[in-house]
């Protein structure tokens, strides 16, 4: 029997999952299934229930479900307990494994993109879930200084103070939005600003040489700004292409080369 997977989340209609993993499979000649699934903001855990009790082989969990997918786990990875969310999940020994490949997938992308990350210094605009879930896998991709800048500083602050112990080989410093300065070679818009039609000012004494924005197929005022700038720049569709690669290797043991489907 085809192996049976699906994501999760609440709306699903915008999913490009299903047609990543297919093709995926195409490529590496696995038979598969892969589904939207659609869960009430209060059927979860029933549903994922529902899907593993019926032989389903592997799920992707999307917004709004990623914190509830962490709480129902009885196994995380490294990086998922660090993120405090679960993008990925499989059974293995009668237990519900989990597992984030978001940062990873960040990773990749930006490594196909050939910009370096070793030693280097990156500004992260934002201090959401997406930012938590980067930082480690950015850290253990070799960049060396994580500044975290935000909207309301105390969430910056926060964020750092859950994340230091976990990467103690990095340099991690929070700023308001206002006192935007200096150079790094990656500015990372993770902000949602793009996805509700927001405006985001970099002012002329933020210096950077490379600029990507997690949000795709939205306009972006972060994009633009960087266009001006001239410097090289990036949305997430690579991110979400690695996040994607990085689950079918987990639940398939093959790992598809990200530029094939950039
Ligand atoms: P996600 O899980 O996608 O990171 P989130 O937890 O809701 O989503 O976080 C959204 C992030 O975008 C936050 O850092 C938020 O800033 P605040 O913490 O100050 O709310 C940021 N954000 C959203 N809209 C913004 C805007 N118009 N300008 C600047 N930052 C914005």
């Amino acid at each position: 029997m085809r192996k049976q997977f699906a994501v999760i989340g609440n709306p699903i209609e915008q999913s490009r999952s299903p047609e990543l993993h297919h093709a995926f499979a195409e490529k590496t000649g696995i038979e598969l299934d892969y589904v939207k699934r659609f869960a009430p903001l209060d059927g979860f855990e029933n549903s994922v229930a529902t899907f593993f009790a019926e032989n389903g082989h592997g799920m992707n969990v999307t917004v709004p479900f990623k914190e509830q997918a962490f709480a129902l786990c009885e196994h995380l990875s490294e990086r998922a307990k660090i993120a405090k969310a679960v993008n990925t999940l499989w059974m293995k020994d009668g237990k519900l494994h989990g597992d984030n490949t978001d940062g990873q997938g960040l990773v990749a992308a930006i490594q196909a993109l050939d910009w370096s990350l070793a030693n280097t210094s990156i500004l992260i605009i934002g201090a959401g879930g997406a930012t938590r879930g980067v930082i480690y896998p950015l850290v253990q991709a070799g960049v060396k200084k994580i500044v975290i800048a935000n909207r309301t500083l105390a969430r910056a602050e926060q964020l750092i103070t859950d994340l230091k112990d976990a990467v103690p080989e990095a340099q991690l410093s929070a700023c308001g939005l206002d006192d935007l300065n200096g150079t790094f070679d990656i500015v990372i818009n993770a902000t949602s600003a793009s996805l509700s039609g927001d405006v985001l000012v970099l002012p002329e004494n933020l210096k950077f040489n490379h600029a990507y924005e997690m949000a795709y197929g939205k306009a972006s005022s972060f994009l633009d700004q960087a266009k001006a700038r001239n410097v090289p720049t990036a949305e997430g569709f690579g991110m979400l292409v690695g996040q994607a690669i990085e689950a079918f290797y987990i639940w398939n043991g093959v790992k598809p080369n990200i530029k094939d489907f950039l």
